[in-house]
């Protein structure tokens, strides 16, 4: 076995894919969830437990643990070994060290970022940092919370890093390309953070990959100071706090989305985990996709103040194109989500949150609010101004509902409701993925299955079936027939190999027939297969023989019509030996 695989089999691909998807247990090997690869409402994306592989039926997204880290964190094939090699605690061979460039920088980086994380928690520790911890004291920030968040500072003198780098021997463009060192005109080098509080960023997978540094003093700007963009860190990619708060939005099944770090912090601080800001930028539909592989649902919980609203109807309308849930959280008295829970504590904010109304009463309350309670029409203008985000809910009948709900809550009659909204309806394009599926008949999938979990019978099932000619009939045929090849070959009939071989079509063929898991498969099962397959084979052979006997006595071609004719005998002779 080579690294590859010793990695392979100590991974569990289950809990791996687990932990960016809500699986669901559906049969002993199988669990079932929603694609992360494309949209969808059903699950067509499964999981093997013993084949170790996944498949969507939607997409065609396909492979292994490898294969699932690298299309999901969009790494190399280096970077998913060695994520998961750290995972199991196995050192990476010598010789696999020679990664490609992108995947040399890339661990650069991360090394420079967590020599970052550790000069800045070292200075909010140490003398220079006595301004910022004064300020996180006054925020009302435990200790404990400093520390779960990896809070730091970065001193004033802009070259601390750039010395730190250079000593660890990181080379010029690494430097540059980290984002947390700038070069001037002049060529010198710079700390892009000077005199912040510093937020780390992380990644999915909870590696620090930039940072957010907030300024002391009030006059300071910007108020928050970003990493830039780099090869670790695509803002539009990452949602501040997910790696901790994952495991929350799956098990809530809910996120509580938010606008600032701090606010982040405050409440997670108050006992809420499953919270997640987005990390100065507008929120994009990358980042809903990866909120929505966790839960479909999503409460909004912003500042009270303009803005907040404003940006929560611009949030609504990203999160309704990708098919979220939304409810919207109101706090009161000014208050941001850090200072409610700090004020009012736990079970107030918790109590607002389960208060939490679907996004379109909150609309409506806002758009009624703005009319006059005078006007005779003011009820048609509230709905009029809400009917293009109800056209923005991609299923139909969700649309229709919403409506209705909407008639009844602003006190329109329902005919002008769906006045309003037949034409909105009806232009929504739906956007529904569906292969046409060719079916695997019940024997297909259990002789199929039988290479994989009786391969002591391989042999025997190889012998058997490959001179039965009606197997070149079956939906399956090219994968008999690789696997008759690679027999042929004497190669290994592992899942792995043989599903490499086949054509895209095949392997959707052959998922199909791992997943679908009937029952266990015995021995028995396989025989009784074979032989039944083997004697429809020759009552196909038979009808076949007399259809052509009868055409060649119609012609008087009396002599092949005899020679036939020995061949039905020997085969129906061969039927009654064999019963
Ligand atoms: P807020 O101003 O609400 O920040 O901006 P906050 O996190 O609640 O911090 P406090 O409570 O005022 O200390 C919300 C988010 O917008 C981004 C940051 O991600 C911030 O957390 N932002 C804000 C910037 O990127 N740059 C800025 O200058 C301001
Ligand atoms: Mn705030």
């Amino acid at each position: 076995m080579d690294f590859k695989d010793q990695v392979k089999s100590a991974v569990d691909l289950v809990s791996v894919i687990g932990e960016y998807v809500r699986l669901k247990k559906s049969g002993t090997q199988r669990y079932v969830g929603l694609c992360p690869f494309h949209s969808e409402k059903t699950p067509s994306f499964s999981v093997h437990v013993a084949r170790q592989f996944y498949h969507c039926f939607s997409c065609g997204a396909h492979g292994d643990v490898f294969g699932f880290l690298m299309q999901i964190e969009g790494v190399g094939f280096f970077e998913a070994l060695k994520t998961l090699a750290d995972r199991c605690g196995m050192p990476m061979p010598k010789r696999s060290l020679a990664a490609d460039e992108d995947s040399k920088l890339r661990s650069a980086l991360f090394q420079m970022h967590e020599l970052a994380l550790a000069n800045f928690r070292e200075n909010l520790r140490g003398a220079t940092g006595a301004e910022a911890r004064a300020y996180l004291q006054r925020r009302g920030l435990r200790p404990e919370t400093i520390d779960q968040f990896g809070l730091g500072y970065a001193e004033g003198s802009g070259r601390r890093l750039l010395r730190i780098f250079e000593q660890q021997g990181f080379d010029r463009s690494q430097v540059e390309a980290s984002g947390l060192v700038r070069k001037r005109e002049d060529g010198t080098f710079y700390d892009y953070f000077r005199n912040r509080l510093m937020f780390p960023i992380h990644s999915e997978s909870g590696k620090v990959i930039g940072f957010g540094g907030r300024a002391l003093a009030a006059e300071d700007n910007p108020k928050y100071l970003n990493s830039p963009e780099t090869r670790l860190y695509q803002k539009s990619h990452v949602l501040y706090n997910l790696h901790r708060a994952k495991e929350g939005i799956r098990a809530q099944d809910r996120t509580i989305l938010v606008e600032g770090y701090m606010d982040a912090i405050g409440v997670t601080a108050a006992g809420f985990h499953p919270v997640v800001a987005v990390c100065g930028t507008a929120l994009g539909s990358h980042q809903v996709q990866t909120l929505r592989r966790l839960s479909h649902r999503v409460v909004l919980n912003f500042d009270p103040d303009m803005a907040g609203a404003k940006a929560a109807e611009k949030y609504i309308n990203v999160l309704l194109d990708e098919s979220m849930q939304v409810r919207i959280m109101e706090l009161d008295a000014d208050l941001d989500p850090d200072e409610y829970c700090l004020e009012r504590g736990a079970a107030a904010y918790q109590e607002r949150l389960e208060k939490a109304k679907g996004y379109f009463y909150w609309m409506a309350d806002r758009a009624r609010a703005a009319q006059d309670p005078n006007d005779p029409d003011a009820r048609v203008a509230v709905l009029r101004q809400l009917v293009p985000v109800v056209r923005r809910i991609p299923d139909k009948l969700e649309r229709m509902q919403a409506a209705e709900d909407l008639a009844g809550y602003i006190g329109v009659e329902r005919g002008t409701v769906l006045d309003q909204f037949r034409q909105a309806v009806a232009t929504r394009q739906e956007t529904v993925i569906e292969r046409p599926k060719a079916v695997l008949r019940a024997d297909e999938r259990l002789l199929l299955n039988a290479f994989f979990n009786l391969p002591e019978i391989g042999a025997h099932m190889i012998r058997e079936l490959k001179p039965i000619e009606s197997i070149g009939r079956f939906t399956s045929r090219r994968i008999f027939q690789t696997i008759f090849a690679m027999a042929d070959a004497g190669s290994e009939l592992r899942f792995e190999e043989i599903h490499a071989r086949l054509e895209e079509a095949d392997q959707n063929l052959l998922a199909q027939a791992v997943l679908a898991e009937d029952s266990e498969t015995s021995r028995e099962d396989v025989l009784a297969a074979i032989e039944s397959i083997r004697r429809s084979e020759s009552l196909y052979q038979r009808s076949e023989l007399k259809v052509r006997i009868k055409e060649l006595e119609r012609t008087g071609n009396w002599e092949e019509a005899l020679r036939l004719m020995g061949e039905l005998q020997a085969i129906e002779k061969e039927v009654r030996d064999r019963a």
